[in-house]
């Protein structure tokens, strides 16, 4: 069944409306952000998250800015371009849309064509997710058991997905595929936001806590790992949710292919290797509890990196809308 229906962002009357992925699975809620401090609100307390889907904010969050009063357009734009690259350090795709909007702003762009921009990149990832999700569907066998952690799918993005999307275009040309959920402590997105997905869907998927990939693999319940990514680094080192380099390191000693999907604007080319990522670190609040309720004694020292490096020599290939990419990355990446 395709395609998913879900629409984690719209603009609407003049407001970004975004569906509050904190409520996820529990409560849709949408809430209307009138102003750019709302949209870097919502991405910073990830109502809206997903290294695609913090770039289409961002960018409705600079036409809103655009449409508000106050200083010259120019102005208004800067500093809400400002204000947004603050919230999120490791997205590539943040920086890329608001790259993006500040040069269509630089070249006199005026606030209805600044929105057309921001429109054209929300439009854009869904045709760049199905790209993705076609090539990639290539490297799942028929049947095979699919882990993948996080949520990479519709509620990430623009469209259908990028890992998930290429689990969605697998099922949709009839692969009996079942996907392994990681639940992804500590904020659960495999667990509340792709196991949401799959289900709406009726894609077979199993939820697992992160803690049970190894045995999952030992007993031969997976054939395969597909994660996203927030950043990928010129040699193909690759930032993403935390625990996905356990996963690579697991699957390696498996035997199994461990790939990445994401699409060109979460490359950086500026940097050479994964060491140079920046990698955001969360408050200890959400550690110290799960789901809300307290789990450790009050006080207790915490360490929580939002996200993990993982090297390029673990990546059996990276699913972009180009094609699959191969090593050596520097190589593939740049041509
Ligand atoms: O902290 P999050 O929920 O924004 O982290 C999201 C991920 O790590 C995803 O895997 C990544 O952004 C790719 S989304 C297509």
């Amino acid at each position: 069944m395709r395609p998913s229906a879900i629409r984690p962002i719209e603009w609407a009357d003049g407001n970004v409306v975004i569906l509050d992925q904190t409520l996820l699975p529990h409560r849709e809620e949408h809430l209307p952000c009138r102003r750019v401090e709302e949209v870097a609100e919502a991405i910073r307390s990830l109502r809206v998250r997903g290294a695609p889907l913090i770039g289409i904010a961002a960018a409705y969050g600079i036409a809103l800015a655009a449409h508000s009063s106050g200083g010259s357009l120019q102005e208004r734009v800067r500093s809400a371009a400002k204000l947004l690259q603050s919230t999120r350090p490791t997205a590539r795709n943040l920086f890329w849309a608001l790259e993006r909007m500040l040069s269509a702003a630089e070249e006199g762009a005026r606030p209805e064509e600044l929105l057309g921009e921001a429109v054209a990149i929300h439009e854009e990832d869904a045709q760049t997710c199905r790209s993705i999700g076609e090539h990639g569907a290539t490297l799942i066998p028929q049947g095979a058991g699919v882990m993948t952690i996080c949520n990479t799918g519709s509620l990430a993005t623009g469209g259908e997905g990028t890992a998930l999307g290429v689990i969605r275009s697998a099922y949709a040309v009839g692969n009996s595929l079942r996907v392994l959920a990681c639940e992804t402590r500590p904020l659960l997105q495999g667990a509340r936001l792709t196991m949401w997905e799959l289900m709406r869907d009726g894609i077979p998927a199993t939820l697992v806590t992160d803690g049970m990939a190894g045995t999952c693999m030992a007993r031969g319940m997976a054939d395969l790992v597909i994660a996203g990514a927030d950043r990928i680094a010129r040699n193909g080192d690759t930032a993403n949710k935390i625990g996905t380099y356990s996963l690579a390191v697991l699957a390696r000693h498996h035997g199994l292919p461990f790939y990445i999907a994401a699409p060109m604007s979460t490359v950086d080319l500026s940097l050479a290797s994964g060491s140079e990522i920046p990698i955001e670190e969360r408050d200890s609040d959400e550690v110290l509890a799960f789901a809300g309720a307290k789990s450790a004694p009050p006080g207790a020292a915490v360490f929580n990196p939002a996200f993990d490096v993982t090297p390029a020599e673990l990546i059996a290939g990276i699913v972009t809308e180009r094609g699959v990419m191969g090593a050596p990355y520097a190589e593939s990446l740049s041509s």
